[in-house]
Parts: structure tokens; sequence; C-alpha cells
């Protein structure tokens, strides 16, 4: 394997607060040979490309985005929302992230198979964000972002309450510790894929034996007994509903808010 590089990208207001803090403590996992980097959004002037216009400044970044295989994006949440520094560097990027079809549609260019760390912060304590997923909206931009990109995701991480923080809890320094060793695991290429056949797998057996296990309640329930066929729908419709949800759960709902 060649060694990783990897670039932090700061877009916060400041420029050592908390959000630099926790991109700190994941970039210093990076070990040699592999090397880390940061920018700080603020730095640039980003502005969008415009047609037969040069883009100096995008050029720069994107040429730092391409020698990178990990992008850590650190950006607080304002607003409830993704920081507008990180999402106007989103915006401006758009077209170079992605290849467009001649209907518009995007799909994944250059940057597909890089990896990705999200972390993000606010100010609502750890009870407050997690009953009411005040980050989530900032996590689901930057997937929705780089996995357009096609992006891998490594990890995610959040900090609440962090009005008048000065120092990470232990605790904290410590998941954004094992979030950057994973750093060092990630190769050019995705190398999930036979996790994800056991992922899968187990999925599908659970799945099925719920599945299953519903069917038969209700048949009990009813006094009934199922033909074939109207054993096979059944059994379809309520195996795709759990499937649903499930996926649904883990895909977009499910963020760390602690
Ligand atoms: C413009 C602005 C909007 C913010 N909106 C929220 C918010 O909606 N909810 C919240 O919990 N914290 C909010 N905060 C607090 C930030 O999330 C907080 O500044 C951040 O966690 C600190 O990171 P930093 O030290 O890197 O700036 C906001 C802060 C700013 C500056």
């Amino acid at each position: 394997m060649t060694f990783v590089k990897v670039l932090g990208i700061l877009g916060a207001h400041k420029e050592h607060g908390v959000t630099r803090m926790m991109l700190d403590q994941v970039l210093h996992q990076v070990q040699a040979p592999n090397t880390s980097e940061i920018i700080y959004l603020e730095d640039y002037q980003i502005k969008p490309d415009i047609k037969g216009q040069p883009n100096p400044t995008m050029d720069q970044i994107i040429a730092k985005l391409e020698a990178a295989d990990v992008w850590v994006i650190a950006a607080p949440t304002y607003w409830g929302g993704l920081s507008g520094v990180m999402k106007n560097f989103f915006d401006c990027l758009r077209q170079r992230l992605v290849r467009f079809d001649h209907k518009g549609g995007t799909h994944p260019d250059k940057f597909a198979h890089k990896h990705y760390i999200s972390l993000t912060n606010c100010y609502a304590g750890k009870w407050e964000n997690f009953l009411s997923g005040v980050t989530d909206a900032s996590f689901r931009t930057i997937d929705k972002v780089l996995t357009a990109g096609g992006l891998i995701k490594i990890g995610e991480a959040v900090q609440t309450a962090t009005w008048g923080l000065t120092e990470l809890a232990p605790a904290k320094q410590k998941e954004l510790t094992k979030l950057g060793q994973k750093i060092n695991r990630a190769t050019r290429k995705d190398d999930q894929t036979v996790k994800r056949y056991f992922e899968l797998f187990f999925i599908v057996a659970v799945m099925a034996f719920i599945t299953m296990a519903i069917q038969s309640l209700c048949l009990k329930l009813l006094n009934l007994s199922l033909g074939f066929w109207s054993n096979y729908i059944s059994f379809v419709i309520i195996f795709f509903a759990l499937l649903a949800v499930t996926l649904h759960f883990f895909t977009v709902v499910k963020h760390k808010r602690k």
C-alpha cells in the first residue's frame, strides 16, 4: 500500500476554536509515512466557476483535494445547519466534484473512492442534541455532497456544549483519536467490500427472521392458514417495509449526536 495523504478542511469563523481542536485531534493520529495538511477556508476567496473566467483560488484548492486520499471536513453547526463558509465551499465545488449528464443529473467523477470524515459541533448540550438532533443537518449536508462525488465515509464525530469550552474532554479526545487512527487503515480504494457482504448477510438473516415471526404471529392471531402465493406476497411486503425502515434509519436518520 502506498502512503495516505490527508487534507483537513476547516470551515469555521474561528481559526483556533473547538472545530480546530477536533480536527487537530484527528489529524494527530496520522502516522508517517502518511501525511496531513490543513486548509482554513477563510484564508481563501472562494467563488463559483464562471464560464470563460479563470478561478485560480479554486484551482489551488482542487489540486490539494486531488492530491489527498482522505478529506476531514470540520465545520461547526450554525443556525441548525452546516456553517456558511463550508456550505459556500461545497456550492462552489459542485461543478468540479461531479460529472453532469445531458439531463443535469450528477455522477461521481475524479474524486470517487477517496475517503472522508465529518466533524461538527454546537452550543447545544449533549442531551438536547441527542433528543433534537441539532447537528444532524450538518452531517446530512456533508454526506449528500460528498457521496454525490463518490467519496466513502470513514466516520463522524460531534462535540456538544461548546460554549466556553477550552479543551476537549478526555472521552471525546479518545473518540477522535480512534477516528483518526482509522485513517491509517484507509486505502486508496474502498476496502470494505467483504465487510459489506457480511453486513448484508446479517441484515437479510435478521430481517427474514423478524418477517417470519411477524407473519406467524399474525396468522396465529387471525387463525388463518395461507397458501403459497399469499404466504409469499405477505412475506415480501413485511420484508420490504422492515428493510426500508432499517435502511432509512442507517442512511438518513442515524448520526452521532453525543
Ligand atoms: C452564526 C452562528 C450560528 C450558530 N448557531 C447555532 C445553533 O443553531 N445551535 C447551536 O447549538 N449552536 C450554534 N452556534 C454555536 C456554534 O456551533 C459554536 O460556535 C461552535 O460549536 C464553536 O466552534 P468554534 O469554536 O470552532 O467556532 C452558532 C454560532 C454561530 C457563530
